[in-house]
């Protein structure tokens, strides 16, 4: 905490010395404007830089360069990791740490966009932003592009028409993240593959599950929840969806949700469908008080691949999750940041694979999260 507020505080009065330097002309001035990319840059007032000299810039540079990181919530499990491996990159490509400030957006957009603006004040090289709500993307956009910085979004992935302005203006700005349907058709997949006798509890011939949501507004729950289903029903399963409520990605959130459930449906749920890892865990503690047991007479899936769910796969007391690999995106993402840098360039939109866990990979994919 220390460190970043010192962090913050020479990061002000180096961005207020440079405003001097350049006659004060604007807020939104970076400190090493030369790196930037902008032959194509948005409604920029800030200094031009020359995309030659953007180009030569070497690793050796970016220890000087200044990354903000904005998270959409410091206790969310998954973005925990994330950020913590996205930090180890950065400072293994070059960046010093003292650099890096990553700040919490206590899930309020309006907390994240008052960060955004002090890291434009702040005049970092780089924004990286997980946002509170993907519908604020084009504000967001617009003001850091304004602001000449480049943008790398993660894991809450902005919609197809906001992205399609960053290509029709060439805006240094992309998306990293993975494709949200993947995950939910590997989660269905992991319930088909077991076949209709073993998942058909109560023999009415169809599927019966109930289905735990993250965030409505986000894609990631929107297409686990839809594709999930599909996949069953692309195989040929009929489906009964008995119960279908928001969990919000938070584990105490999925484990009242699914007790109520339990307590409303009973032995009718077949299949608990959750859209992340957190509300599985939840989901467990509540399926275990209920007296069921997952393989026995239930099923239960999540996404993310956390360490303490692959090893509940591993035991069984979890049928399966899938890995939202946390280091392709992190990685990505630092790398993305850094051809801006650099003056490289990236696509608008950079993904990376989902990975399904069952019994049969859970070991290989706990050792690699080692
Ligand atoms: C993860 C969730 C996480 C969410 C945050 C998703 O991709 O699967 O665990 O809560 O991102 O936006």
């Amino acid at each position: 905490m220390f460190k970043k507020v010192i962090a913050i505080m020479t990061a002000s009065v180096l961005a207020a010395s440079i405003l001097v330097g350049c006659g004060g002309s604007t807020g939104a001035s970076s400190s090493a404007p030369a790196e930037q990319k902008t032959e194509e840059a948005a409604p920029a007032e800030a200094a031009e830089p020359a995309a030659a000299e953007a180009a030569a810039a070497t690793d050796g540079d970016l220890a000087t360069k200044k990354v903000g990181v904005c998270i959409y919530q410091f206790s969310d499990n998954f973005m925990t990791l994330f950020r913590t491996e996205l930090e180890k990159y950065l400072i293994e490509k070059g960046f010093a740490k003292e650099n890096i400030t990553i700040v919490d957006g206590a899930n309020d957009q309006a907390t994240q966009s008052g960060q955004i603006d002090s890291f434009i004040a702040d005049g970092v090289d780089v924004l990286i932003i997980n946002l509170v709500n993907s519908s604020s993307a084009s504000t967001v956009t617009d003001k850091v592009v304004g602001a000449n910085i480049p943008l790398v979004y993660i894991n809450r992935e902005p919609a197809a028409d906001e992205q399609q302005r960053w290509a029709d203006n060439n805006w240094n700005v992309c998306y990293v993240g993975c494709d949200a349907r993947q995950s939910g058709t590997y989660q269905g997949e992991i319930i088909g593959d077991l076949g209709l006798d073993a998942v058909d509890f109560n023999k009415n011939g169809k599927i019966d599950y109930i289905m735990i949501k993250g965030d409505p507004e986000n894609v990631d729950a929107q297409y686990r929840t839809e594709f999930s289903i599909k996949a069953l029903t692309d195989a040929g399963f009929e489906v009964n969806k008995l119960d279908e409520q928001v969990g919000m990605w938070d584990q105490v959130k999925g484990a009242e949700l699914v007790a109520n459930s339990l307590s409303q449906y009973g032995n009718d749920i077949e299949v608990v469908f959750c859209n992340n890892d957190a509300m599985a865990l939840g989901a467990l503690q509540s399926i275990q008080s209920a007296g069921r047991k997952v393989g026995t007479d239930i099923y239960l899936v999540g996404v993310d691949a956390l360490t303490e769910v692959v090893e509940y796969v591993i035991s069984g007391d979890i049928t399966g999750t899938v890995f939202n690999d946390h280091f392709a995106q992190s990685h990505n993402a630092a790398d993305a940041a850094i051809n801006y840098i650099t003056g490289a360039g990236n696509e608008h939109n950079i993904q990376c694979d989902y990975k399904k866990v069952t019994k049969d990979n859970a070991q290989e994919i706990l050792d690699s999260l080692k």
